[in-house]
């Protein structure tokens, strides 16, 4: 490395790679005063180096095959933003550790499934591997846990980790539309990808829980099947009926230990509406970290998009530049052992449920024995009849139960003969 100048290999310049360089340029003072050291971007690869772009790059800097920006000597760190689990992205940061590079990635999804792997080879070469993008974009939330908490003991993690769901949800409340009207409108104005299935069915959301509860536990990356459920089959209805009963639906990752084991969850909540989680509205993300001695503290802020997932870049970047060379996950590699699974069966909690039935006598009576013979209680029932289609919704909000009752009382709801489709099942979160 030399001096003062040091020179990055960028990997990657789509939309959030042409803008880090931007920020970048623009920046560079600023960074020289805060670091004593002068970042230059050497190097950029992607897949089209002819392709017609907004930024103009000097063509002594482009390098055809990404793989090279990893092997040569005049690269200190690599930045890689291609983005995937598998494939150009895990290649070259492998390659990259090996030698010797500090790397700097925004990847959730390589992070989430390889970041054991990668973590351990950074600390055996003593380079940085660095990821504060990868999990609610412009929110500090990594850097905060491994060092701002660093006192703590974290007892659990949860909050809102995708802005895109965020957003339909809360503008599904404040315009009174369905799922489908407020997706085509995130789409256009660019809150959704064209294609949002990893978005919507939880699965963005259980990369990220899976990152953070390997930092905030200090335990290796679970590979459990986590329980996520996406926001799909949410509707306007569920939506009115929990704001009509005082709650907002939520899609929340949460994880916790509960007796030595890991809890991980991404499932849509109901969730009172005065609690601070409910009034994050929009794009935004929000993580609450609930450990001791601190008790709760919350982040929140943009979970995405290129000027925030920079801003996380760069603040990796800094502590590159820095020198300060830190265990990856915050502990050394040996230090964080596997944990168990907890049964997500002995799950405990209560839950609202809307069944559409056959307005007909004799309906509740029948509906309520199911619930009496799966020993689930009920505190709340609302029935709302639809006269003109012979219809009517049963809205009921349980006590507490576990997860292995309600999956019980679901098969046999199914299976009566007033039931006209399967209910809508969602838990209650006390936040
Ligand atoms: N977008 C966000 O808001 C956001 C937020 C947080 C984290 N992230 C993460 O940031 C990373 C980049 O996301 P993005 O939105 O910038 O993606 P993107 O716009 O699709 O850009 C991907 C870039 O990778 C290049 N690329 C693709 N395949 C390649 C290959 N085989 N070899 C070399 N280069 C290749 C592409 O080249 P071409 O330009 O030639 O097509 C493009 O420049 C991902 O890991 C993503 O999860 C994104």
């Amino acid at each position: 490395m030399d001096y003062e100048n040091i020179n990055i290999g960028l990997a990657g310049f789509g939309n959030i790679g042409s803008y880090f360089y931007k920020i970048l340029e623009k920046n560079k003072k600023d960074i020289y005063i805060k670091t004593g050291k002068i970042p230059n971007i050497k190097y950029i690869s992607a897949r089209n180096i002819t392709k017609k772009r907004k930024i103009k790059i000097p063509r002594k800097k482009w390098v055809k095959n990404f793989i090279d920006l990893s092997k040569k000597d005049d690269v200190d760190i690599i930045v890689e933003l291609i983005g995937g689990s598998d494939g150009p992205a895990k290649k070259l940061v492998f390659s990259a550790l090996k030698n010797k590079k500090h790397v700097i990635t925004a990847n959730k999804a390589l992070m989430s499934k390889h970041g054991d792997e990668l973590g351990h080879l950074a600390e055996k070469n003593e380079v940085n591997l660095e990821y504060e993008a990868s999990v609610a974009g412009g929110v500090p939330i990594i850097r905060s846990i491994k060092e701002g908490l660093i006192a703590n003991k974290i007892n659990k993690i949860y909050g809102i980790l995708n802005g895109t769901t965020n957003y339909i949800l809360s503008s599904m409340e404040r315009k009174n539309k369905s799922f489908n009207e407020i997706l085509n409108k995130a789409k256009k104005l660019g809150f959704a990808e064209t294609n949002p299935i990893s978005d919507l069915n939880g699965s963005d959301s259980a990369s990220k829980l899976r990152i953070l509860s390997s930092i905030a536990f200090n335990k290796s990356i679970s590979k459990n099947k986590i329980l996520t459920e996406g926001i799909q089959n949410i509707n306007l209805t569920d939506i009115l009926y929990a704001k009509s009963l005082g709650y907002k639906i939520k899609l929340l990752s949460i994880s916790e230990v509960k007796k030595n084991k890991l809890m991980e969850r991404v499932h849509p909540c109901l969730i009172l509406k005065n609690s601070y989680i409910a009034k994050i509205d929009g794009v935004l993300n929000a993580v609450v970290v609930d450990g001791s001695p601190i008790g709760k503290s919350v982040l929140q802020g943009e979970g995405a998009g290129p000027g925030p997932t920079s801003s996380a870049i760069i603040s990796d970047l800094c502590t590159v530049l820095k020198g300060e060379v830190n265990y990856p996950f915050g502990v050394s590699f040996s230090e964080r052992k596997k944990i168990s699974k907890f049964d997500i069966l002995n799950h405990f909690c209560s839950s609202y449920l809307r069944i559409e039935v056959k307005d007909q006598p004799g309906v509740l009576s029948s509906i309520t024995k199911i619930f009496a013979k799966n020993k689930i209680s009920i505190k709340n029932l609302i029935q709302k009849p639809n006269k003109k289609n012979k219809k009517a919704s049963i809205i009921i909000i349980t006590h507490e139960n576990i997860e292995k009752n309600f999956n019980n009382l679901l098969l046999h709801l199914v299976k009566n003969k007033f039931v006209l489709k399967k209910p809508t099942f969602i838990r209650i979160e006390t936040v």
